[in-house]
Order: C-alpha cells, then structure tokens, then sequence
C-alpha cells in the first residue's frame, strides 16, 4: 500500500511514514515480536512502542529479524511518564536503546507531561529538565527527532519557552469523536505533527453507526474510515492489531473521504471509548 511508504516531513526534514503500526497493551514475548513481525512483512516501516509497554526487547528483536535494514524502518520509543530529571532522562534514553538493540533512534517523546498516577500535576520544570538531555543526544544524532506526548498547547509552550527548542511531534489520542482541535490548530500553526494514537478509540469506534454507514457507502471497513479520517486531518495514525488480517486492512487506506463526508465525522463529538463501558 502507498500509504505504507507515503511519508510526512517533520521540522527538521526528517521523513517519517504516514501510518505507524502501534504496540500499545501488546504484551512482551511472542506476540509483540509476531506482531511487529507481521507489520513489517505486510509492508509497514514505522514502528511505535515505549518503555511503558515493557516490549522493547521483543519489538527490536522483530526488527532485527525482519532482515530490513534499520535504516528503512522509524522507531518511536518514549520516555516513562515518572521520569522527570535531566540524569534520569539520559539513563533512561540509553537504556531504550539497549533494550532495543539499535545505536540510534528515530523519534523519542516524554510519555506525558505527569505520571499517569498522578494527571495534571504541574511538571513544567521537570518536562524542561527531561527535554533537554534529550535535546543533547538529539545533537549527538542518537536521536533524529524528539517530541511529545499527550502534552497540552500550555505544556508545549513550557518547553519552547525554557528550551527556545520546538518539539517534532505530540503524540495523542485522536480518532473520530475526539478531534482535539485546539491541540491540533496548535501543533498546525507550530509545525509539530500530530501523532494519532488509539485511531479506532480503542476499538469502540469501530461500533458508530455513523462510521459504519459511511464505511457501505465507501465499501470500505469502518477501520479503514477510522484511520484515513486521521490521514485527511492531517496526523498520523498508530493503529495496532495482532492479527495479521487486520494489519493489513489497517493498512489499505489509499482513498479518500469527501468533504462533507468529513464534516459529518467532524460533527460527532461523544468520545466512544466510554461507549463499551
Ligand atoms: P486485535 O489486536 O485483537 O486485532 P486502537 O488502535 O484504537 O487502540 O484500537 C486497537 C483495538 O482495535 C485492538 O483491540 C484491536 O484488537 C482492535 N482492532 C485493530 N484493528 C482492527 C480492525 N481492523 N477491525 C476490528 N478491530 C480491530
């Protein structure tokens, strides 16, 4: 599919392609490595994970396996949400690294601006803290872009603010139902690309009446309406699966959505993750 290889260039004319096969709650072992393993058979060459996800190991073994050179394939990776120290970000860099098996990164983020256990705690000076040893490897070219996660315009700003440093990316929920468009508006006016994670909201979206309706008209899945939604707003989607169907499915989104087709899925405003609830 085109759309594997498509790609959009960041800032810093670093090229990352348009659809990232995400391995969030994809567990350590054989099905992460399967999974990414799948990804990058069926043609995907942009892989997202984290520390967080506890499955760096098994997503780098996958990816040195595939027999694709490195440098053909993205890898995202992010720094745990906890850790907000200068020293602690170094650490914690290298050992993604390490646990990866590579001797470069192509993106690296900051998980989210609070530890998940603690949301909305202000960390302003720790994010600045964090960002700029990341910063350091990304002059060393350890790192070919750094960026965000689930940061707010005010929490971007802090970094610009304190680092005169604009990230590459934010990476955050984003699917029909939950455009977030301040955030986007932001990012689009800065020139940060908006990563979509959770493109399916977790799989709920996929039960829209709406989406399902348009996606007969189309003949199209309501997956495929999902993601390439992302797509004509201009992100990019980190759809996951560990099913080898589905992978592919998720992938064949090479068409386009009309405009008032668009506005119809702009029009929905209920986040479907607590629909399943
Ligand atoms: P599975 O791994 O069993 O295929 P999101 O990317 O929004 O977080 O959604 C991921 C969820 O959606 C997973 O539970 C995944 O399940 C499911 N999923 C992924 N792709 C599809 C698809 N094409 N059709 C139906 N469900 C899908």
């Amino acid at each position: 599919m085109k759309v594997l290889t498509d790609v959009y260039v960041l800032s810093n004319g670093v090229k990352i392609p348009k659809i990232g096969f995400g391995t969030w709650q994809v567990p350590d072992g054989d099905v992460a490595y399967n999974s990414v393993m799948m990804a990058l058979k069926n043609g995907y060459r942009h892989i997202d994970t984290a520390a967080a996800y506890r499955n760096e190991a098994s997503v780098g073994k996958a990816i040195k396996d595939s027999g694709i050179p490195r440098e053909e394939i993205f890898v995202t990776s992010k720094l745990q949400s906890h850790i907000k120290t200068y020293d602690g970000a170094k650490e914690a860099f290298l050992q993604t690294l390490e646990e990866l098996g590579f001797d470069y990164l192509d993106l690296y983020l900051i998980h989210a601006p609070w530890p998940w256990n603690e949301m909305g705690k202000n960390c302003d000076e720790g994010n600045v803290e964090a960002f700029k040893a990341m910063i350091e490897f990304y002059k060393e070219g350890k790192i070919k872009a750094i960026g965000v996660s689930n940061f707010s315009p005010k929490d971007i700003d802090n970094i610009i603010k304190n680092t005169d440093f604009v990230p590459h990316a934010n990476q955050i929920a984003f699917f029909v139902g939950l455009d977030q468009e301040e955030t986007r508006a932001y990012c689009e006016e800065k020139n940060i690309l908006i990563e979509a994670y959770s493109p399916l909201a977790i799989g709920y979206a996929l039960k829209n009446p709406i989406v399902i309706d348009m996606a007969k008209r189309y003949d199209k899945t309501p997956a495929q309406m999902l993601i390439r939604y992302c797509l004509e707003k201009g992100t990019l989607p980190l759809p996951k699966s560990t099913h080898e169907s589905r992978i592919i499915e998720n992938s064949h989104v090479d068409f386009t959505i009309k405009k008032a087709d668009m506005d119809i899925l702009d029009d929905i405003h209920d986040d479907p993750r607590r629909w399943g609830n």
